[in-house]
């Protein structure tokens, strides 16, 4: 894998994105200016989640091109009519690549009831789930008002401890403790920082920092007060700000339990 930007080693990062989609076309006009600005606003590294095959091919290709970017191959919910044995073997092949960390996004969708029948997704989960499995990696967790179904899911499918992230975790503090006794992971981005998050907040202040991560979901989820606009990396610190203020913690010390916890999920060195 070269390395095009001989700089990128001496940025000592301060905060790691565990889901970004940097891929979208919403940055096509400044993708790569946008990714060394985040750097320099100190994201040590991100890894860009897969929707479908070909999504998680571009992720796999910014990965390559950036020695701090790492990409998650898999089958969104909302794709999941895309599932099939022939494309979960290809899911299969790109994660044999050194820089694909994870398995994901994949999970439940029950909030867009047209996206696609809730027994397709169902398959759809298992059958990354057991990808995640067989290759040791971790799966990033979407769960969108699917919350007692996907609990069903990974434990049925005995998804080991520390091997599975909720995502903009949406849950309650009660689910929250049954994932806890499970030892998945959590991560909260943009969400947690609106006007309407009582039930993140609560959630957030029952998790232990042990299990917690910081994400932007990016473009997406733009933290206040840029709700609404293009979300990048470099919001990240408002969002450590606000789970610092739920902990009653320094805000270095987010950024510090947080960075290490994502290096340890993905198993980068
Ligand atoms: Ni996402």
């Amino acid at each position: 894998m070269e390395n095009t930007h001989t700089s990128e080693n001496n940025i000592q990062g301060r905060f790691f994105d565990t889901h970004a989609h940097y891929n979208d076309s919403a940055f096509d006009g400044d993708r790569e200016e946008m990714i060394e600005s985040c750097r320099a606003a100190g994201m040590k590294g991100a890894v860009n989640c897969g929707t479908d095959y070909g999504t998680s091919l571009e992720c796999v290709a910014l990965a390559e091109k950036h020695d701090f970017l790492y990409a998650a191959a898999g089958i969104h919910p909302e794709e999941a009519l895309k599932y099939s044995p022939a494309a979960i073997d290809r899911i299969r092949e790109l994660l044999k690549h050194p820089k694909v960390v994870a398995v994901g996004e994949t999970g439940l969708d029950y909030y867009y009831e047209d996206s696609a029948p809730r027994e397709i997704q169902k398959e759809n989960f298992i059958a990354n789930i057991t990808l995640a499995k067989e290759s040791g990696k971790p799966v990033i967790v979407h769960d969108r008002e699917a919350h007692a179904d996907t609990l069903e899911i990974l434990k049925q499918e005995k998804v080991p401890e520390g091997r599975a992230v909720f995502h903009c975790y949406s849950g309650s503090a009660e689910m929250a403790k049954e994932i806890i006794s499970h030892g998945w992971f959590f991560s909260f981005g943009g969400a947690l920082t609106f006007k309407n998050a009582r039930r993140a907040v609560e959630a957030a202040a029952a998790i232990p920092l042990e299990l917690l991560m910081l994400e932007t979901d990016c473009p997406y989820m733009a933290p206040v007060p840029l709700r609404g606009q293009r979300n990048t990396s470099a919001n990240i610190p408002l969002v450590a700000e606000k789970l610092a203020e739920i902990k009653g913690l320094g805000v270095d010390k987010i950024f510090e339990a947080t960075t290490a916890n994502a290096l340890l999920f993905f198993n980068i060195k």
